[in-house]
């Protein structure tokens, strides 16, 4: 695959890991369109693709990757432990499921997708990502943060021209403003599975 110019800058994280401050996000996209999804994404300039085993495309993520012809260090894979998959050997399984449904070698990051305290299970899960981390399985751990989702090549490439534009402080002030503490998903502090 040529390479397009990539702009997105990175942010370093502990380890001197470096991770595209964009990435994109494949939740929802159902199996079936997300090997040409993501070999869309990557052609059109994405390098970090954030999935998770909620979102059963795993496998397909992995298969565009490999569809771009892209080098395994030139591109960051995030997956996540989902709800259920909390506790210190139930994470470390569903780690390893999901590194062998996506075919890699390792995960650039791996994060618990939401730490459900009414489980109280997520300082063991934690300490499973370190010792995963320890044995070179995974470059880097953490919870959950959200990427750009779309399934329309145009809006794909649309989502990644972001970098030629800077927001005002009142523009900012204004975004903040939108919160107004409601919620239209479910709490973290008590969701398990939908
Ligand atoms: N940790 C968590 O619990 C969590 C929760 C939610 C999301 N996430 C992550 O965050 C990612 C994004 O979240 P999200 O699914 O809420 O997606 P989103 O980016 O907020 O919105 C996706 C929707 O917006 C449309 N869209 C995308 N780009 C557009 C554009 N330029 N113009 C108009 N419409 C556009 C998409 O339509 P088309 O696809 O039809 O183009 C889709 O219907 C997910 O894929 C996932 O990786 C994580």
């Amino acid at each position: 695959m040529a390479s397009p110019d990539t702009t997105v800058p990175n942010i370093s994280l502990i380890g001197d890991v470096q991770i595209p401050q964009l990435g994109f996000g494949v939740f929802q996209i159902p199996p079936e369109e997300t090997t040409e999804v993501t070999l869309q994404a990557f052609q059109a300039g994405y390098r970090h693709i954030d999935t998770a085993s909620a979102y059963q495309n795993e496998a397909q993520v992995g298969q565009g990757f490999r569809a771009s012809g892209l080098d395994r260090d030139d591109v960051f894979i995030t997956t996540k432990c989902f709800n259920d998959d909390h506790g210190y050997n139930q994470a470390k399984d569903a780690f390893k499921e999901s590194l062998g449904r996506l075919d890699l070698e390792f995960i650039d990051l791996y994060l618990i997708h939401w730490p459900v305290p009414s489980q109280d299970k997520y300082v063991e899960t934690w300490q499973s990502f370190i010792e995963l981390q320890q044995e070179g399985l995974v470059r880097s751990i953490g919870v959950c943060v959200v990427f750009p989702k779309s399934v329309t090549p145009e809006r794909i490439a649309e989502n990644f021209d972001i970098f030629d534009f800077h927001l005002t402080d009142s523009e900012m002030d204004s975004i903040q403003a939108l919160d107004a503490g409601e919620r239209i998903g479910p709490d973290p502090d008590t969701f398990v599975r939908p």
